[in-house]
């Protein structure tokens, strides 16, 4: 018999990554945690369990031999991610599941100075955000040595797709650092990486890390710039880091503090991963402009 697959934190790339299962007639469960989460997955036909993994007490989630994607994000402080401790307790109470293919992200490499870098460079993140994703990767490695199941990491870039645009924030006019001082960021559509997380969860091998992006960084600014152009919307006002760092918010801050270019070439020649969205300009193109 086909074994479950569940969706811990089945928030906007899980929802789409279920309605695939759905489609294939497999069963999947997403995770979330609000009542209003569990009524807008019933809506599209798939079963929510409204669970919170920042909860004191480990709870029987039906984990035992599932197949588990973790895309619940750590909490938004701190330097841990107690929300991915507390789901490997609740493995370690009620039964591990087969497999885990957990998302993480790209912060985890730290500040590159804009350099290429592939999945053997080391890990050092820089930010907190990161720090917890560190840890996440770590614990749940922990957890697929002492019990034997199966871990695969996806170290995600940007994700952009269908109403995961920055376009209200270029409504507004906010400012965005001249192209000359704006570090690299990557990216990947939300459809690619749904396609990314059913290859992992069906061939990567236990261990495995990839990084899912396009393999097509360009600039904050440019990234800015593109997506303007593709909604019909006028430029952001270019301002010079001096000033960015008076007006731009922290995050948005530190994110212009790290730079690098992510190679993807291990998940397309290993995974066999296909992208339907192999750059920006044909992702925008599919979302502003669909045949
Ligand atoms: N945005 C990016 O560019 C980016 C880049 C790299 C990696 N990521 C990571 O990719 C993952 C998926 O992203 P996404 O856009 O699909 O996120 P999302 O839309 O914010 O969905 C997150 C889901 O997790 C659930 N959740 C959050 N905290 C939880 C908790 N304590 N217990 C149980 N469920 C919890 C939420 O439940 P409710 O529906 O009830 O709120 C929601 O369904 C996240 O980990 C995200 O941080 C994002």
């Amino acid at each position: 018999m086909m074994s479950e697959q569940v969706v811990v934190g089945c928030g906007y790339v899980g929802t789409r990554l279920a309605r695939h299962y759905r489609d294939a007639g497999q069963g999947l469960r997403g995770v979330v945690r609000s009542e209003a989460g569990v009524a807008r997955l019933a809506q599209l036909g798939i079963e929510g369990v409204d669970y919170d993994l920042g909860g004191d007490d480990p709870g029987d989630l039906g984990l035992a031999e599932a197949r588990v994607f973790h895309f619940a994000p750590p909490p938004g402080s701190g330097v841990q991610d107690p929300y991915t401790r507390h789901l490997v307790e609740v493995f370690e109470r009620y039964g591990h599941p087969q497999r885990v293919v957990y998302i993480s992200t790209t912060g985890v490499y730290g500040d590159c100075a804009g350099r290429w870098i592939d999945e053997t460079h080391p890990v050092q993140p820089a930010a907190d955000r990161s720090r917890r994703r560190r840890d996440a990767e770590e614990t749940l490695r922990r957890w697929s040595l002492a019990s034997g199941r199966d871990l695969v990491i996806l170290r995600v870039a940007g994700i952009y797709g269908p109403e995961r645009l920055p376009l209200e924030r270029i409504r507004a006019g906010a400012p965005m650092v001249r192209p000359q001082q704006s570090p690299y960021t990557n990216r990947i559509h939300v459809d690619d990486l749904v396609t990314a997380c059913i290859a992992a969860m069906e061939r990567a091998p236990s261990g495995a890390v990839y990084n899912a992006c396009d393999g097509h960084p360009s600039t904050m600014t440019d990234y800015f710039l593109e997506v303007a152009a593709a909604a019909g919307l006028p430029n952001p006002p270019l301002i010079g880091l001096e000033e960015a760092a008076d007006r731009l918010s922290d995050g948005m801050l530190s994110y212009l503090s790290e730079s690098r270019r992510l190679r993807n070439d291990r998940l397309r020649d290993e995974l066999g991963v296909v992208f339907r969205y192999p750059s920006l300009a044909e992702g925008l193109r599919a979302i502003f402009s669909p045949e």
